[in-house]
């Protein structure tokens, strides 16, 4: 069910990218509307994710890729795991040192970002 309308909602994105014009901010809204129904299904990370990440990568108007948008994550994965994982521990623009998970460890941090990046 999630995932059919986690599918819906990337088939709409792929649409405007050659379509839309000023659709762009409803497209947001979409992406944000489907962040906010994921969770990481492991239970020990998904607590970690909503008392952390989620509080910024489900709200555009933070300018944090959004949790499921994975045309904004391809980006950043371009950037190698390492990176993202250093990036997250020492503070990333508008994110603060650690995510605010100041007792997660890299091998979580990744888990997270996995999750973020894929929506599942
Ligand atoms: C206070 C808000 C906030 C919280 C909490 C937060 N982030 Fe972010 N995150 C951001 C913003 C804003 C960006 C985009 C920064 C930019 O591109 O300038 C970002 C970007 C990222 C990136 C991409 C970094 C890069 O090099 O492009 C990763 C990875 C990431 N966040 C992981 C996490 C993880 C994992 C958590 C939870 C442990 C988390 N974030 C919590 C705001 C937040």
């Amino acid at each position: 069910m999630l995932r059919s309308i986690f599918m819906a909602v990337l088939l709409v994105a792929a649409g405007c990218l050659t379509a839309c014009g000023d659709a762009g901010q409803q497209d947001k809204t979409a992406l944000e509307a489907a962040s906010r129904t994921l969770s990481p299904a492991d239970g020990d990370l998904a607590a970690v994710y909503d008392r952390s990440c989620r509080s910024c990568h489900t709200i555009a108007a933070t300018a944090a890729p959004l949790t499921g948008d994975t045309a904004a994550w391809a980006e950043r994965l371009d950037k190698g795991m390492n990176t993202l994982v250093d990036n997250v521990i020492n503070g990333f623009g508008g994110m603060p040192p650690f995510g605010m998970c100041m007792d997660c460890d890299p091998a979580q941090f990744e888990a997270l970002i996995h999750f973020m990046a894929e929506g599942k």
